[in-house]
């Protein structure tokens, strides 16, 4: 690669240089249908961007670029020499996902620059920019990203994570651009104008995870997490950094729907991937948050332990019996005493009362996968020591899939989870496990960015503030609102691995903190909360004879098609979702800490009959008083009829139509 210093073209300007308005100077890309716009341009010699849809400027005059360590700062003092042009409209095959087949159309571009292109793709329902850095800048260290997203509208709200929360583990908050401190992306905007977008980025690899900082009342800065040293981006073989994406919708649901995202990451890099299977889960995992066993093995009272060969036998069992395709144990390794998240932890060595051989043998034999559980306390280092004997041995068993995760705010005691070095380190890791044939569930992972197009096997993780914290949460457990705000800001992002199926919704040991949901909500997040893999969170005794588990064996996790039928963020939302490959529909339908009556058309249903297996808080049901209260009923419905809804306070309507 060449290497060269930046010249005085690039000198030290005032970084903080406005952007007039572009004119339309050719330098426009409109998307297929014509609604919406992007301008690149350099006005006064500042590189800016806008953006319009139906005539109205929605993004107005913002800044693009890049100051470097030392000062220098690209996008400035420069101007547009050349834009190279591209269209695409092909469809492609998801190897799982939210919908079968996507359709990528768009119109794209090129801005050349001397010292940096910018790149464009638009889409109908939004668009994606990124910087590619030509080869003649060598190799470079960012300070700064310099890119706003500068609203035309002062008077937008928002939805967005506080970065100061560690993994991304908060509630969203809901405020006017002025009181957004340092916000995560997907940053979700109910537009004044009737609009919704979303600000997220694609393609996040080897390069730093932006956050959102307002600098006026509607202005968007780009923050790139730095490393330790204060650099934030080492660019070296790499030249391109991930699309900066901007959702722009006239419905809620079209935020769910968009597949900007996805078709901004290339294409499947895997060959084979007949071993990457959707599927639901149970666990060891429950009882251990609800403390009523450990992870840890003591000698002394060793009944105390969670993971025991004859107690996962007994959840391998039930899996097998009941179209659950996996078993998660979590503390079957050594490690766990004393302060585990100090702990050098070995993933290969079981404690006594685990016989790994056996029970890897007993799943196989009963056509159930294990999901081994390694969590590394954020040491990458302990765990790329072992990561390849650790895999072989998973493989030589057949078994394909791994729950990671990294409890510690610090990767390796120095870097953040999202910056370049947490990226690619995490990244390594599902590269590493695509060699052996393993699907990977990333806990206290880096926020998703579509990579699961290219690397399938990384199939789910948490970056969210689950259901774990139901168990434990000093606060009482996840607010009935959240739920309802979760698709619209980290599910945006990718598939979530928030673990619900609570039946049983005693805390004898945290009576502090509970599940605040009914159970039918319970059963209807299996569609609304979107994960290739779903866990049946319970231990299975609370489900033995209980009519609502039907509802878990039969949901699929892997989708023909989406339609998200009625929502409003933070109040309900109402999804519908056709098994993939099968004609079987399934409708999730949540709501917030009021009861709520919705009427669903059930246009979404192809023609003839269907029967409808409703499962319905009951009348009586509340999540405080009644969450147990379930109505199942039968009814033969068509796509010409609507269904009145009756959902109790943070309740839920669950339903799976068959085609007759
Ligand atoms: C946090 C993870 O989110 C949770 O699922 C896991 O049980 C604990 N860490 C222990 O590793
Ligand atoms: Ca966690």
């Amino acid at each position: 690669m060449m290497k060269k210093t930046i010249t005085a073209a690039l000198a030290a300007a005032a970084i903080f240089t406005a952007c007039s308005a572009p004119t339309q100077t050719g330098n426009t890309v409109t998307s297929p249908d014509g609604s919406l716009k992007v301008t690149v341009d350099a006005v006064d010699g500042t590189l800016c961007y806008n953006v319009v849809k139906d005539n109205d400027t929605i993004i107005s005059n913002s800044r693009l670029g890049f100051e470097l360590m030392g000062g220098n700062v690209l996008g400035t003092h420069t101007e547009v020499l050349e834009v190279t042009r591209s269209s695409v409209d092909e469809q492609w095959e998801t190897v799982w996902g939210e919908q079968r087949l996507i359709r990528d159309r768009h119109n794209g571009a090129v801005f050349h620059t001397a010292w940096l292109d910018v790149e464009v793709r638009v889409f109908d329902d939004g668009l994606g920019f990124r910087y590619i850095f030509p080869e003649s800048l060598g190799n470079i260290e960012i300070r700064d990203e310099l890119t706003e997203f500068r609203f035309a509208r002062a008077d937008h709200k928002a939805w967005w994570l506080p970065e100061d929360v560690p993994y991304y583990e908060s509630y969203a908050n809901h405020t006017e651009f002025k009181d957004v401190t340092l916000a995560h992306t997907p940053f979700t905007i109910e537009g004044a104008d009737g609009r919704f977008y979303s600000i997220h980025e694609a393609a996040l690899l080897d390069f730093a995870k932006i956050n959102l900082k307002p600098t006026d009342e509607r202005t968007l800065k780009a923050e790139l997490v730095r490393w330790a040293d204060g650099t934030a981006v080492y660019v070296g073989e790499t030249r391109t950094t991930p699309w900066r994406t901007l959702l722009v919708t006239d419905r809620t649901g079209g935020l769910i729907e968009s597949r900007v995202m996805l078709n901004l990451n290339e294409p499947c890099k895997i060959e084979d991937t007949s071993w990457i299977k959707p599927g639901k889960y149970i666990g060891i995992w429950w009882i251990l948050h609800k403390y009523l066993y450990t992870w840890y093995y003591d000698e002394n009272n060793p009944e105390g332990h969670g993971a025991t060969t004859e107690r996962t036998k007994r959840y391998i069992d039930f899996a097998a019996d009941n179209n659950i395709q996996g078993v998660l144990v979590e503390g079957w390794n050594l490690g766990w005493n004393g302060d585990w998240t100090k702990n050098l932890f070995s993933f290969t060595q079981a404690y006594p009362d685990y016989d790994f051989d056996g029970i890897m043998k007993y799943a196989a034999s009963k056509g159930v996968q294990m999901i081994i559980h390694n969590e590394t306390a954020a040491n990458t280092e302990n765990y790329f020591a072992q990561i390849d004997s650790a895999y072989a041995m998973y493989q030589r068993y057949g078994m394909h899939y791994v729950k990671t995760g990294n409890v510690n705010e610090l990767l390796d005691g120095k870097e953040a989870h999202d910056g370049q070095y947490g990226v690619n380190k995490l990244h390594e890791i599902v590269e590493k496990a695509a060699e052996y044939q393993i699907c990977i569930d990333e806990h206290e992972p880096c926020i998703p960015t579509g990579v699961c197009r290219t690397w399938p096997n990384l199939m789910t993780g948490e970056a969210i503030r689950g259901q774990e914290h139901d168990a434990w949460e000093r606060d009482g457990g996840n607010k009935p609102e959240h739920q309802t705000v979760v698709p619209f800001i980290r599910g945006l992002a990718g598939p979530m691995d928030y673990t619900f199926g609570t039946f049983d919704f005693s805390n004898p040991v945290s009576p502090f903190s509970r599940v605040r949901t009914t159970i039918a909500k319970q059963l209807a997040q299996y569609v609304v909360i979107y994960s290739p893999l779903q866990m049946a969170n319970d231990d299975p005794s609370a489900y033995e004879g209980v009519k609502a588990f039907d509802f878990i064996r039969d949901v699929p996790t892997d989708w023909e098609q989406t339609k998200v039928i009625d929502a409003v963020i933070g109040d309900y939302i109402v999804t519908a979702r056709q098994q993939r490959g099968a004609t079987d529909w399934f409708l999730g339908a949540i709501t917030d800490e009021n009861a709520r009556e919705l009427s669903v058309p059930l246009t979404f249903l192809g023609k003839g009959k269907w029967l409808a297996q409703i499962y319905a808080d009951a009348p009586d049901a509340s999540w405080e008083d009644n969450p147990t209260a379930v109505q199942y009923s039968e009814k033969e419905l068509t796509s010409a009829d609507t269904l009145e809804l009756k959902l109790a306070t943070s309740g839920g309507c669950a339903i799976r139509f068959i085609k007759k």
